[in-house]
């Protein structure tokens, strides 16, 4: 287990099998002390599993501290925890937040105010630590304790009390304080590295839920940029050819005007820049490779799955027997699958149903049979006289909507040689058909 304390994370699979096995083994064994040893494993993987489900759904700081010490306090007891985000150029620690029986906000200094936790008088503000060890929990935590305690009663020198690192790449990020008010308990050393281990896994997959979501935003944006690039486009090449024009027109007026020339030399400039957003946004356009497009809808919706679970979606997927390989740029088909998909994540706020099902048919105006997509979302559809809108850049009807990504999956498809349509009920829901050349 010490390996995984601040080392690789247990993926959800690893923590599913881990708690089946914990439970039998707990079944098996009689002996009491073994028992109860067991029941405790049982529970911290349970904890670990609980975690790891519900990391998807952390949208904040304080949602991940409180979630943490609901867990914990099925292992021991909490009256309190104070949380810590180190600063190394001040080596110091700075109050992020507290809780105690509800969440205790920051002062306006950025102290906290345990006085809300049935304290006497006492603020916590930054504490400068000592160089030390990280390892050392016990130095860790009575350091902090003597912090604390400079303040009257608090901690009570018999009051259980613990500080634990949470230390990401090597270095120190956080430190989580826990406490209990009982005076005749004190945390044993099960404890404390108990709560370790649940800490940095918490952490860890908050980490990659994190990095999964900023993956998922990138892949969607690549091509937008390259919309409003194409856009920018126009009207520089017309001032462009106003200043042509101006220069035949006027030409002493231009040749000793630093106005004229500075406009030239900035309308350059942003032509350039222009013409690199185009390179950068589009770097592998034109690779493409034979993919089972299966596959492809799996990883996109593997992406999103974190919104989807946040909303309430269930997602299903079905394919006719086919030969499901074509040549695509992989990259692009999922920029396409994921803006459909967060259309009909936010179309769904309270819950519904996402299909995709796979099969061959024909789309209108069409002789051959298509590899086709239907995506199928219970959302809340979309008005008949809009209908003919959403794929216009720009058109969105949401408060920070870019309307770019209907376009997006356009352009999309027709590089890919094929082609899409869009139906929909308002209050029923809307389906999206992705038709990809069939090549057998
Ligand atoms: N699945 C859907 N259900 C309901 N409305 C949709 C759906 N997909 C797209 N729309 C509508 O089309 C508009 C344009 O979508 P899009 O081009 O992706 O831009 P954005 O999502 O930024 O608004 C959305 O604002 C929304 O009104
Ligand atoms: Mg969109």
């Amino acid at each position: 287990m010490s390996n995984k304390l601040d080392g690789a994370g247990f993926d959800k699979n690893d923590l599913r099998l881990l708690t089946t096995f914990a439970s039998q083994a707990a079944i098996a064994i009689d002996d009491a002390n073994h028992y109860e040893r067991n029941r405790r494993r049982l529970i911290e993987f349970e904890i670990l599993n609980e975690i790891s489900t519900e990391m998807a759904n952390i949208d904040s700081m304080n949602s991940f501290r409180l979630t943490l010490v609901s867990k914990l306090k099925r292992i021991f007891p909490i009256d309190y925890s104070i949380w810590f985000t180190w600063h190394a150029e001040e080596n110091s620690l700075i109050p992020q937040g507290a809780s105690g029986t509800e969440e205790i906000p920051l002062t306006e200094s950025g102290g906290i105010d345990l006085k809300k936790i049935n304290q006497d008088e006492i603020t916590i503000s930054k504490i400068k630590l000592k160089k030390r060890d990280l390892s050392d929990i016990s130095g860790l935590s009575s350091e902090i304790a003597g912090h604390l305690s400079g303040h009257r009663h608090y901690p009570n020198p018999t009051d259980a009390f613990m500080a634990i690192p949470i230390i990401r790449h090597e270095k120190l990020q956080y430190v989580a304080c826990f406490g209990s008010e009982n005076g005749e308990l004190s945390y044993s050393d099960d404890d404390i590295s108990l709560a370790r281990l649940v800490i940095s896994q918490a952490a860890l997959l908050l980490e990659k839920e994190r990095s999964l979501l900023n993956s998922t935003r990138l892949l969607t944006m690549g091509n937008m940029i390259s919309e409003i690039s194409h856009d920018l486009r126009r009207p520089l090449t017309s001032i462009k050819g106003g200043i042509q024009v101006l220069r035949q027109k006027l030409p002493d007026e231009m040749k000793n005007s630093d106005l004229f020339i500075n406009v030239e030399e900035e309308v350059h400039r942003l032509n350039e820049l222009v013409r690199e957003l185009l390179d950068f946004s589009n770097p592998n356009k034109y690779e493409t490779e034979k993919m089972d497009l299966r596959k492809v809808v799996d990883r996109a919706s593997e992406l999103v799955r974190p919104d989807m679970k946040k909303n309430n979606i269930e997602f299903q997927t079905d394919f006719d027997d086919a030969n499901w390989d074509t040549i695509v740029n992989k990259n692009q088909v999922m920029e396409a699958l994921l803006n459909i998909f967060i259309n009909a994540i936010d179309a769904m706020q309270d819950g519904g149903v996402l299909k995709v099902k796979g099969c061959l048919e024909t789309p209108d105006h069409k002789k051959e049979e298509y590899l086709t997509l239907k995506i199928e979302d219970s959302g809340v559809g979309i008005k008949r006289e809009n209908l003919s809108h959403i794929f216009d850049r720009y058109y969105t009807t949401k408060e920070s909507g870019t309307g770019l990504g209907l376009a997006v999956v356009e352009r999309i498809m027709s590089a890919h040689n094929g082609t899409l349509s869009v139906s929909s009920k308002v209050g029923k829901g809307t389906t999206f058909k992705l038709y990809f050349p069939y090549n057998n």
